[in-house]
């Protein structure tokens, strides 16, 4: 007879049933950074149930850690090896990793990124493929590194409307910044620290220029909206300008200069996205976020405000993302991308937004078309005041080569809203 109480038996039940899967095995694409930084976590957790069958790299002349039988220069035959179970995609080249999952897809496998430029720039056809073919396709170390962002608004907040989801995606500009605004350090020099302490590339325009960072809002608009963008439809305005007077001017009003990705519902029932320096003063959560952090707030219209912050970048960092969407899909976790289902929500750019410009270019300022100007400084070269959105796309390769240096205070009205025509328009402070 059992001498097991029912509690126990429950308890021998929960037991059995957690007896470990036969292991995942893994195909890895990529040994760089991410690469070497999940094969790693893997290697400290033999009890997860995975095992990395077989690694592509590209450059056979290169120094490995490992032996290198472990590697094969053709990641086609992972593609082609039926045994593996999940392929993990962390190379540095967005066409070439497109190739290789969509082929993957087409295949209905199971297949990890973390390439966000890739996924911003073919998230329609990733998503159709997944539908005809069955294939999985994750990607939460595309978004903030470490920070579980994807899967919070595509599983927790699938269903809820959020009125913003807002941060700091960047962390090797958040670094340059955070060092800026310390003791005062010049662009030049904090950026070849970035460097040099590995936060930020050789060629950092992808960083810097806030391209990096508008491609992840690209990815939470799908998530947390339903709204599918091309990355060209969003403003990205970046750092690469700034000087040591915007830091100080920020800092006499107590504020700090971030560059803000931001996602916000507005008034009217539009959404708008924006990627640009921001002044940050204290009552935000982002003020505290510096050095390589990320961090991003979610407003959500009945849970409130959340915030979460983390490393973005970095190999462990990174690499426990990916962890995370292997036990993912060990569970057959699929994003419901339940908002894309929904009416669609409209995109909107005609908006205007009031910023602080340092520039010396005549031309640009009278392009711009400023009004409601409270703040000029001949000396300094800067003016604040509100301009169209619509004419920041227009002309921000011109302010990128101009060496014009834009932030947001953060508040935004309609176009339009100056015109005694219109007299009641709201305006909305993010
Ligand atoms: N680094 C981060 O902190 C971070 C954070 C979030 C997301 N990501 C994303 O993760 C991905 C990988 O970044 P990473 O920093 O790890 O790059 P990385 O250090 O430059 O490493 C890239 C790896 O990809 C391999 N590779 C390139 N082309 C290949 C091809 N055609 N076939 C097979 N292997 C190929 C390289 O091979 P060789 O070794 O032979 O050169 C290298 O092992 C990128 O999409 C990046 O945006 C990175």
């Amino acid at each position: 007879m059992s001498s097991l109480s029912p509690i126990n038996s429950g308890a021998a039940f929960a037991r059995a049933s957690l007896v470990p899967p036969a292991p995942l095995r893994v195909g890895l694409i990529g040994f760089g950074c991410v690469g070497q930084g999940f094969y790693d976590i893997l290697w400290r957790l033999p009890g997860f149930g995975a095992e990395v069958r077989r690694i592509a790299v590209k450059n056979p002349a290169k120094p490995r850690t490992l032996p290198a039988e472990r590697f094969t220069y053709h990641a086609d035959e992972l593609l082609a090896d039926p045994e593996l179970d999940v392929l993990v995609e962390v190379i540095d080249d967005a066409a070439e990793a497109f190739r290789l999952v969509s082929t993957a897809l087409r295949q209905g496998r199971r297949v990890i990124t973390a390439n966000k430029a890739m996924v911003a720039q073919h998230l329609p056809e990733l998503v159709a493929l997944q539908h005809q073919h069955g294939g999985t396709l994750l990607y939460e170390a595309a978004v903030c590194g470490s920070i579980p962002i994807i899967r919070t608004l595509d599983a927790y907040f699938g269903q809820e409307p959020l009125r913003s989801v807002s941060g700091i995606f960047n962390g090797s500009s958040n670094y340059v910044l955070t060092r800026m605004g310390l003791d005062g350090t010049d662009y030049a020099p904090a950026l070849a620290e970035a460097q040099a302490k590995g936060f930020a590339e050789s060629d950092p325009t992808l960083d810097m220029a806030a391209f990096d960072p508008r491609s992840k809002a690209v990815i939470l608009a799908a998530h947390a909206y339903g709204v599918l963008l091309a990355p060209e439809q969003v403003l990205n305005l970046g750092i690469e300008n700034i000087s040591a007077t915007d830091i100080a001017y920020a800092g006499l009003e107590g504020q700090k200069i971030k560059v803000v990705a931001g996602l916000y519902l507005l008034p009217n029932g539009q959404l708008t996205v924006l990627v640009t320096p921001q002044f940050v003063g204290r009552e935000s959560a982002l003020y505290g976020v510096d050095e390589e952090f990320n961090g991003v707030i979610i407003e959500a219209e009945f849970a409130g405000p959340q915030f979460l912050r983390g490393r973005g970048a970095g190999g462990h960092p990174t690499g426990s993302a990916v962890l995370a969407d292997l036990a993912a899909l060990r569970g057959d976790f699929r994003y419901a991308y339940a908002k894309l289902r929904n009416a669609p929500l409209a995109y909107t750019t005609d908006l205007e937004l009031e910023i602080y410009l340092r520039t010396t270019d005549e031309l640009l300022l009278d392009q711009l078309g400023f009004t409601d100007i409270t703040e000029e400084a001949d000396e300094d070269g800067y003016i604040v005041g509100y301009v169209p959105l619509d004419a920041l796309l227009q002309h921000r390769d011109a302010l990128r080569q101009a060496s014009a240096f834009v932030a947001r205070t953060g508040n935004v009205r309609p176009a339009a809203a100056h015109s005694e025509e219109q007299p009641t328009v709201e305006e909305v402070s993010y």
